[in-house]
């Protein structure tokens, strides 16, 4: 098959979140079962350009249709590790992608409604004829929409499939989108039926486009699937996934093993496998002294990610204090963009800078993630929501146990020691309900006591999480099955 992508982020040249994995990742999987992928991306300035070789100008003029008349593009190609990439550069006032992030500006759904449209029209002018154009998240959920209103003339075989990799952001905006985009006609779009959103009935909802108009939607995991449509999580839209529940599935997001391998990770000092585990204590002390950390017999609990309140921020901070005060150290790594947040964990690294046991990096640090991976002995993730989380899933690749909330894909993939219904060996981690200190601490606490009091059970446990196959194996075949399916409707 042929697959075209279309997203707003692809790791590691643009990357701001899992999204951004998990578009490499999927692409790369597609490509070794022998489908030929491509992904369209915007010319961001902000480009990590060091990640792509053979940059050339693929398209030199591509005049995109914007109101009553039309942006002149370039459009670039490159490998980005191995993967076709091809990048939108518009030459407008607009400046849409010269901002020096990749969200985050006043006219972020004005940026990506552009970046839709020009990405089919790109695929339009080039003959580009996928059978699958996928996309992922509000970004580019007009894409359907443009397709089978404005393109379907020139592009009638095509099929996409929508992936929601977070419900929280869904691209709101006004009939100017509309006008802008060159789909116009108000009375039809600001409809319940298509792009009305739900619950401001003057706007427009990419998010709600993406799921009317798509041939199949995904989620990143089953159980959020169900989330999303039967509880807030679905943030207004859960009557619309509902309507269309005939067409709306979860797949796990994967790991891209070939990145995270304790076997073959380049970025961590000792590599390890399941037979030689102790080599990962090694790696302990060398996170210790990079980080000034104390080497005394403690275990170390990490919390990687984004400082955002979807990740529970709350009890982030709560798990710290608590490890503190059971003796165990804690190092958090992540960037926050939230300013309030970002004040708060500012303070806290101020005031604990001079800890023996604790050390907070608040920025997103790739090689020093793959460190804490492999030298901590267990995460936490005390999410509100997680639609997939990739942290849990490394972490056991890592031999690190996971403690999560059991919300969406972390209740799928992390199965705990004490309660889990699954035979011993399939456990993996530990598990908490309730989104406050006692839920935390008592997964907390009985991951602790099993570390100091039963050794040799933690290792069993750290091994079963080893065997666990998290790889994007079954997900890419849940994907092209998918795909098979709309291509044949
Ligand atoms: C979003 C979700 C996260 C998911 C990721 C990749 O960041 O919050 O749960 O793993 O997308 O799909």
């Amino acid at each position: 098959m042929y697959i075209v992508m279309v997203a707003p982020e692809c790791a590691p040249a643009a990357h701001a979140g899992g999204l951004g994995d998990v578009v490499f990742g999927l692409s790369r999987e597609l490509e070794v079962r022998g489908h030929a992928v491509e992904i369209i991306l915007p010319r961001y300035d902000s480009l990590h350009m060091d990640q792509i070789w053979g940059w050339t100008l693929d398209y030199a003029d591509l005049w995109v249709p914007w109101y009553n008349g039309a942006i002149h593009c370039s459009v670039w190609f490159g490998f980005l590790h191995g993967r076709k990439c091809f990048f939108i550069e518009p030459h407008s006032r607009d400046n849409f992608f010269n901002r020096g992030v990749i969200y985050g500006c006043p006219d972020d759904t004005m940026r990506f409604a552009f970046f839709s449209r020009a990405a089919l029209e790109f695929m339009l002018k080039a003959n580009k004829r996928p059978d699958i154009i996928h996309c992922h998240d509000w970004p580019t959920g007009l894409v359907p929409v443009l397709l089978f209103e404005i393109y379907k003339h020139g592009m009638p075989h095509q099929r996409v499939c929508f992936t929601i990799h977070n419900f929280k952001h869904q691209g709101i905006d006004g009939e100017r989108v509309l006008w802008a985009t060159g789909l116009g006609r108000p009375w039809h779009y600001v409809h319940d039926d298509r792009l009305r959103d739900n619950f401001n009935p003057a706007a427009i909802n990419f998010t709600k486009g993406g799921i009317v108009y798509s041939n199949f939607v995904t989620t990143v995991s089953r159980g959020h699937a169900w989330e999303a449509t039967h509880t807030d999580q679905g943030y207004g839209l859960g009557h619309t996934l509902h309507r269309h529940a005939h067409k709306i599935g979860g797949v796990r997001n994967g790991v891209d093993y070939d990145m995270w391998n304790p076997e073959t990770d380049p970025m961590i000092p000792h590599r390890y496998n399941l037979e030689s585990l102790e080599r990962k204590y090694w790696n302990k002390d060398v996170l210790r002294d990079r980080l000034w950390l104390r080497k005394d017999f403690k275990p170390l609990i990490a919390y990687i990610g984004r400082l955002d309140s979807q990740k529970g921020v709350h009890l982030v901070r709560h798990a710290l204090f608590y490890s503190l005060a059971r003796g165990a150290q804690f190092v958090l790594l992540g960037p926050t963009s939230d300013p309030a947040i970002g004040q708060e964990f500012s303070r806290l690294k101020h005031e604990l800078n001079d800890h023996p046991d604790c050390h907070l990096e608040l920025r997103f640090d790739h090689e020093l993630a793959h460190l804490v991976y492999a030298g901590a002995d267990m995460v936490v993730l005390p999410s509100n929501f997680e639609p997939c989380g990739l942290v849990q899933m490394i972490a056991l690749r890592y031999g690190t146990i996971p403690i999560v909330r059991a919300v969406g894909g972390l209740s799928e993939t992390v199965f705990d020691r004490d309660f889990s219904t699954r035979p011993p060996e399939q456990r993996n981690g530990y598990v908490f309900h309730q989104s406050d200190r006692t839920g935390i601490e008592s997964a907390m606490r009985r991951a602790l006591g099993l570390w100091y009091d039963y050794p040799q059970e933690f290792r069993y446990l750290m091994l079963n999480g080893m065997r666990y196959d998290y790889s994007w194996n079954h997900p890419g075949q849940d994907y092209v099955n998918i795909y098979d399916h709309i291509r044949h409707k």
